[in-house]
């Protein structure tokens, strides 16, 4: 069963963990409640029934109005048809590399694309999408940040190795992060640009990192972006 937390007002982080390796890892699903409500990440498709059952803790799922996520690969969108299905007024939102090259096509309906810099408002909750291609992976990757609470959904930058790792830290995220790449991924997609674009995150003064695998962490998010950038370059 997933554990839900809310990591910010009016954003709960969904999670749950398995042993897809050695160490486990958690899969985290950021909802957030407003009168639009957003769902970050849909989770693998196997995992649908779970995450579902999470966000109806919270609100009922034929509420949802927007299905968002960084970039394709099935952690991070793989139940977006569920999704659109049990949430009739729902929307994919998206890249618009990501709507163009695949989501245009594979998604039951159509997406609304944003662009870099692009703001998409909830009620409350103030949301602006960064483009981020290949950070740390998938030429459609992005972002989204919400400018109330300060909460970047960071994806899969700061993925940590573990089970059961606590939903919201102030401690070391930096070094498990980096540690994680070099034991499973062998690194970042590290495009030429890739200094230049942990510099945009950075400067939205994040004060929560909302990592995808692993922790969320409260902190400087100006200095601990800077940090992996100098980490991996
Ligand atoms: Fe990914
Ligand atoms: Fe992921």
């Amino acid at each position: 069963m997933a554990n839900v937390h809310e990591i910010e007002k009016g954003i709960y982080r969904i999670s749950t963990g398995a042993d897809v390796f050695p160490g486990g890892l958690q899969f985290n699903q950021f909802l957030i409640a407003d009168e639009e409500p957003l769902l970050f990440h849909t989770g693998p498709r196997r995992m649908f029934p779970e995450v579902k059952a999470a966000v109806e803790r919270i609100l009922p799922v034929d509420r949802l109005r927007y299905i968002s996520f960084s970039h394709l690969e099935a952690d991070e969108c793989g139940s977006l048809n569920e999704w659109l299905a049990a949430a009739p007024s729902s929307v994919a939102v998206c890249s618009r590399m990501a709507a163009m090259v695949s989501v245009g096509d594979s998604a039951d309906r159509p997406a609304r694309p944003l662009g870099d810099g692009e703001e998409l408002v909830l009620g409350a909750h103030r949301l602006r999408w960064s483009d981020t291609p290949h950070l740390p992976h998938g030429m459609d990757c992005g972002y989204l940040f919400e400018e109330t609470t300060h909460t970047l959904l960071c994806g899969d930058l700061f993925s940590q190795i573990g089970s059961d790792l606590p939903p919201l830290t102030e401690g070391d995220i930096l070094g498990p992060s980096v540690e994680m790449m070099k034991r499973f991924t062998g690194g970042f997609a590290y495009s030429k640009d890739a200094g230049a674009l942990f510099e945009k995150l950075a400067k939205m003064a994040p004060r929560t990192l909302a990592s995808m695998h692993g922790s969320a962490w409260r902190g400087d998010g100006t200095r601990l972006l800077l940090a992996l950038r100098d980490a991996l370059s």
